[in-house]
């Protein structure tokens, strides 16, 4: 039986509850979140501090808050034992205090409080500064993952950075996208099939052959079309830089 704490009650903090809380080999014993109110979600059969004080004792404590406090919080924690690791893709595992013994449990997915997800699934990236305590990530990370990969602090600093692009920016993209259907009286939902498609494609091609469009074609009858079409500067600027970009790729000069 591992015995864990987990610190922080946001979305990575409930996700990873909810999928331990299920697990035999896992007990749960406290939750803390300086906020008392944000904790009420945690409660049934649980233990819930806002006092970093009274932490229980445990085998692991994960650190699910945000980036700016892993460090200041993980100084604040007064243990005898037990290993701390964060969720952070970008902190380094040394921004926790030195005085303990320091690891990282990074989920490589994007979590929002209210949406399921299956962690079977889900890369947990894994690093520790002993055989021992890595041993012991990995059998945490086992029980709900059966993807648990040692990636080291400058890996994951870029491995977060490719996530970026491939997660955020390509969600922005497609709020962009539903702007310009607004604009237009186009229920966004019509580009749904083309969004599902696009992930799915790139699982057996690599996105490198998986490109289509005016951009990769050097359409550049179509490319200036678009660009009239667009109302805001902002959605004209982002067109032009990523055609850039592909044009580059493949070559070619717009
Ligand atoms: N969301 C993702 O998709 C994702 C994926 C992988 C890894 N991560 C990493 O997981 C960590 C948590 O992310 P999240 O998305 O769960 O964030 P979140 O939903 O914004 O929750 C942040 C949590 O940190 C707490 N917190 C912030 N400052 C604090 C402080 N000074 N002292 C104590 N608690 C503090 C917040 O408490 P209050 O509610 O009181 O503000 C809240 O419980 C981050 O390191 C993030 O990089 C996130």
């Amino acid at each position: 039986m591992i015995r864990i704490v987990i610190l922080g009650t946001g979305n990575v903090a409930k996700q990873l509850f909810d999928a331990f809380k299920v697990k035999n080999a896992i007990e749960i014993v406290q939750v803390y979140g300086r906020n008392p109110r944000t904790l009420d979600k945690f409660k049934a059969g649980i233990d819930v501090t806002s006092d970093i004080s009274k932490i229980k004792k445990a085998d692991i404590y994960i650190i699910a808050i945000s980036d700016d406090a892993i460090c200041d919080v993980s100084k604040k924690l007064n243990l005898q034992k037990g290993l701390v690791a964060h969720t952070s893709g970008s902190i380094p595992m040394t921004s926790l205090s030195k005085k303990i013994r320091r690891g990282v449990f990074y989920p490589l997915q994007t979590f929002s409080t209210n949406r399921k997800v299956y962690f079977k699934e889900i890369p947990i990236c894994i690093e520790a500064e002993s055989k021992e305590d890595y041993d012991l990530l990995h059998e945490l990370a086992s029980t709900i993952s059966a993807q648990v990969i040692q990636i080291d602090s400058d890996q994951r600093k870029s491995l977060h950075l490719a996530a970026v692009f491939a997660n955020n920016f390509t969600n922005h993209m497609y709020q962009q996208a539903q702007e310009i259907c607004e604009q237009n009286r186009i229920n966004f939902d019509i580009l749904l099939p083309l969004i599902k498609e696009t992930a799915a494609k790139v699982q057996d091609l690599s996105p490198l052959f998986a490109q289509t469009g005016p951009a990769k074609r050097n359409d550049l009858g179509t490319i200036q079309k678009h660009k009239a079409l667009l109302e805001h500067e902002n959605h004209k600027k982002i067109y032009s830089l990523l055609s850039k970009s592909i044009q580059n790729t493949y070559g070619k000069k717009l």
